[in-house]
C-alpha cells in the first residue's frame, strides 16, 4: 500500500525521533535556500560562541583595576583597560550585527520555507492517485499537516537556526569548565535532568490529550469553515441556523479549552519543581566561587567569570533542552509531513505505455465489475460494451446506479477490481496518465469554477491555448456565452466572481457552459460530458448540443444526461441500472423493445403534455 514509509515509532527512544526530526528539517530547510541556511548556522555558531572572550575581557577587566587601582602603575593600568574596553565594544558590535542579520536570514528562511512547502503539497496532491486522495487516513492525516502549514515551518525554521547557537555556547563553555572545575560541569548537567525528564513525561501527555480531543477538534474545524464561508452565508442566514451552530461551537471550544487548561496549570507546576535544585545549586555555586576568591585560590576577575559562565552554560543548556523538546513536540507533524512528501503514487512503474495517435478500433468494456475501497457492495456489476471511434454515447440511469464511477473509471482513476477497460486493445490504467489524459476531454459532475476570468476559465481546458484570444471566442460562441461575456467591462478578462472589482458571479447556468467549453477547446479525441446542461435552459440546450454533435462526428462522444430531449439524439443510448447495463440501443430500438428505457421516455414526455 502506498500509505507505509518507514518511521520510528512514538514509543521509541525520544532521541530518535529528535534524531529524525533534525535530520528531515535540515533536508528539507536546505532543498528550500541552501545559502541562508548555511549563514544562519555559521553566524548562530559565531553569536554563541562569542559570549566567551567577552568574558576574558572582563576577567581582565576586573584584575587589572583591582591590581591598578591607587598604585603608581594606575597609567598601565588605564591603557590595558583602553584596550579592553575597545575590544568589548568590537565583540559587541559583531555579535549584533551578527544577531540582526539573524534575524533577517531567519524570517526569511520562514517565508521561504512556507511558500516551498505550499508548492510542494500541490505538486504532490497532483501527483497521487485518487484511492490514495480519497482514503479517510490520507485525508485525515493530511488535513492535519495542510491546516498547521506556515506557523509549525516558521516555528521549526526559528528552533533549528537556534541550535547552533546553544551549542557553541555549552562548547565553549565546557572548554572553561573541563579544564578548572569538571565537578561543578558534572554537577550542573545531572541536575538538568530532572527538567527534561518531565519536559518529556508531559510531552508525551500532550499527544494523548491531542488524541482524546481529536473529535471537539475536528467539529471545531469543521464549524469555523462553514460559518465564514461565503458560500453558506444565503443558507445560514435563511435557515436560521447559525446561532445555534455559533453555540455548538462554543461547546467543542470549551471542552478543547478545559483540558489544555489543565494541562498547562498541571505542567507549569511540575516544571518549578524540576527546577527547584538547579536553581539553588547555582546560588550555592555562587557562594563557591567567592570563597574561592577570598582564599586567593583565583582572582577575582576569574571568578566573575565562572559565575557568569555558569550562568551563561546553564541557560544554553536550558535552551538547547526546551528546544529539543519542542523538536519531539513537533514529531508528529513532521513524520505526517515527511510521510505525505515521500508518498508515491500506486502501479506508476504499469502506466508505460503511450496513447496511440490515432484510435482505430475504440474503446471496450470488459466484464467490468467494481467497489469503491471501505464500501461493502459492488458499484459497477459486470459492464460489458463498446464503443467505436466516431460513436456518440448517452449514458442514463438513476440517482446513484453508478455512472459517473464507471467514467471515472474509464478515464482511468480508478482500477476495475475485475475486468478491464481498453482502448484499441490496451488496459486504461496501462497507459502513461500524462499522455492518455492528454487525448481525454472530460466534464465533471461537479467541475471546478476558476473563478478568475473567462478566458482563464475556458483556456484552462487547454492552457496553451489560454492567451489564444480567437479560440477562446469561438469555444464561448460554441456555448452560447460570447453576448454575455461582450457586455462585462472587461469583456474576456473580466473577473467572475463578486470578490475582486468590477467581478460579476455567472449563474448556474453560464457555470455549465464555461465547464463545457473548457472540455471541448481541448480538441481531444475523447469527449466525455457527465451532466453538462442540468442547469441550462432549454433553447441553450438544444444549442449546444447542436454543435458538441457536430463537434463529436468523428470522435468519441459520450455524455451522461437525465433529460431524454438530449439523450434521444445520441447514436446509441445505454440504461445502467444498480451498476448493469440492462439496455442499449438507439432510440427508436429502444422505445421498439418497449422496456424501461421507453417506460422513462414516456414518464417525462407524458409531464410535458
Ligand atoms: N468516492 C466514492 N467513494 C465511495 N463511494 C462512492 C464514491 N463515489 C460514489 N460513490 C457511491 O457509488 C455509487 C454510485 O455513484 P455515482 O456517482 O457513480 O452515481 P451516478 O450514477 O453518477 O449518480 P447521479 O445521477 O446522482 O450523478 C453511489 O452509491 C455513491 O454513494
Ligand atoms: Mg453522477
Amino acid at each position: 500500500m502506498a500509505f507505509k514509509i518507514k518511521l520510528p515509532k512514538i514509543e521509541l527512544s525520544p532521541l530518535l525521533q529528535v534524531g529524525f526530526i533534525l535530520k528531515k528539517v535540515g533536508q528539507l530547510l536546505w532543498e528550500t535556500d541552501k545559502k541562508s541556511i548555511f549563514w544562519i548556522v555559521v553566524l548562530n555558531t559565531l553569536g554563541g560562541v562569542l559570549v566567551f572572550p567577552g568574558l576574558f575581557l572582563d576577567k581582565i577587566f576586573i584584575d587589572t583595576l583591582i591590581n591598578s587601582a591607587g598604585k603608581p602603575v594606575w597609567l598601565d593600568g588605564l591603557k590595558i583597560i583602553i584596550i579592553v574596553v575597545i575590544a568589548r565594544l568590537f565583540i559587541g558590535l559583531v555579535r549584533n550585527i551578527i544577531l540582526e542579520i539573524n534575524d533577517l536570514l531567519d524570517s526569511r528562511l520562514g517565508r521561504e520555507f512556507d511558500m516551498f512547502m505550499d508548492r510542494a503539497f500541490a505538486r504532490k496532491y497532483l501527483e497521487l492517485d485518487i484511492p490514495t486522495i480519497e482514503n479517510p487516513e490520507f485525508q485525515d492525516k493530511f488535513q492535519k499537516i495542510k491546516n498547521q502549514g506556515g506557523a509549525r515551518a516558521r516555528q521549526l525554521v526559528t528552533m533549528f537556526g537556534d541550535l547552533p547557537q546553544y551549542i557553541g555556547g555549552i562548547v565553549s563553555a565546557l572548554a572553561i569548565f573541563a579544564y578548572t572545575q569538571p565537578l561543578v560541569l558534572i554537577i550542573s548537567l545531572l541536575l538538568v535532568l530532572p527538567t527534561i525528564i518531565i519536559d518529556s513525561k508531559y510531552t508525551r501527555l500532550s499527544y494523548e490529550i491531542d488524541d482524546k480531543l481529536r473529535f471537539p477538534n475536528r467539529i471545531w474545524g469543521m464549524l469555523n469553515y462553514y460559518l465564514v464561508r461565503a458560500k453558506s452565508y444565503l443558507e445560514l442566514r435563511i435557515l436560521g441556523v447559525g446561532e445555534y451552530l455559533v453555540n455548538k461551537l462554543a461547546d467543542a471550544q470549551h471542552e478543547v479549552f478545559v483540558a489544555r487548561d489543565n494541562y498547562q496549570k498541571s505542567r507549569t507546576i511540575s516544571g518549578f519543581w524540576a527546577n527547584l535544585p538547579e536553581t539553588f545549586f547555582s546560588h550555592s555555586l555562587d557562594i563557591y566561587f567567592a570563597f574561592l576568591a577570598l582564599t586567593q585560590k583565583i582572582t577575582i576577575g576569574t571568578a566573575q567569570i565562572y559565575v557568569r559562565a555558569t550562568a551563561s552554560f546553564r541557560n544554553d543548556l536550558h535552551s538547547l533542552m526546551k528546544t529539543l523538546v519542542k523538536f519531539y513536540e513537533n514529531y508528529l507533524y513532521v513524520s505526517d509531513l515527511i510521510w505525505f512528501l515521500e508518498l508515491k503514487p500506486i502501479d506508476q512503474e504499469l502506466h508505460k505505455k503511450v496513447f496511440p495517435p490515432k484510435i482505430s478500433k475504440g474503446i471496450k468494456f470488459d466484464h467490468v465489475w467494481f467497489k469503491y475501497s471501505g464500501s461493502q457492495n459492488w458499484i459497477i456489476q459486470d459492464v460489458n460494451f463498446e464503443i467505436d471511434p466516431r460513436d456518440n454515447i448517452a449514458l442514463i440511469g438513476e440517482n446513484g446506479t453508478g455512472k459517473t464511477t464507471l467514467m471515472k473509471l474509464l478515464a482511468g482513476f480508478y482500477t476495475p477490481d475485475k475486468g478491464k477497460i481498453t482502448i484499441d486493445g490496451v488496459d486504461v490504467n496501462h497507459f502513461i496518465n500524462k499522455s492518455y489524459w492528454n487525448n481525454l476531454a472530460m466534464m465533471p459532475q461537479n467541475f471546478e469554477a476558476y473563478d478568475f476570468s473567462t478566458r482563464e476559465s475556458i483556456g484552462y481546458g487547454d492552457v496553451s491555448k489560454i492567451n489564444n484570444l480567437t479560440v477562446i471566442k469561438k469555444y464561448a460562441k460554441f456555448v452560447g456565452l460570447d453576448t454575455w461575456v461582450e457586455t462585462l467591462p472587461l469583456k474576456y478578462d473580466n473577473p467572475i466572481s463578486r470578490f475582486y472589482e468590477k467581478g460579476v458571479d455567472p449563474s448556474g447556468g453560464q457555470w455549465q457552459k464555461i465547464g463545457i467549453a473548457r472540455t471541448l477547446i481541448k480538441e481531444a479525441p475523447i469527449i466525455i460530458l457527465d451532466e453538462p446542461t442540468s442547469n441550462v435552459d432549454p433553447q441553450a440546450e438544444e444549442d449546444i448540443f447542436n454543435q458538441v454533435l457536430k463537434l463529436g462526428k468523428n470522435k468519441i462522444l459520450i455524455f451522461i444526461s437525465h433529460r431524454f430531449s438530449t439523450v434521444r439524439r445520441a447514436d446509441r443510448i445505454l440504461l445502467l441500472e444498480k451498476g448493469t447495463i440492462t439496455e442499449q440501443g438507439s432510440h427508436d430500438e429502444l422505445m421498439k423493445r418497449d422496456g424501461k428505457y421507453a417506460h422513462l421516455f414516456n414518464l417525462q414526455a407524458k409531464s410535458y403534455q
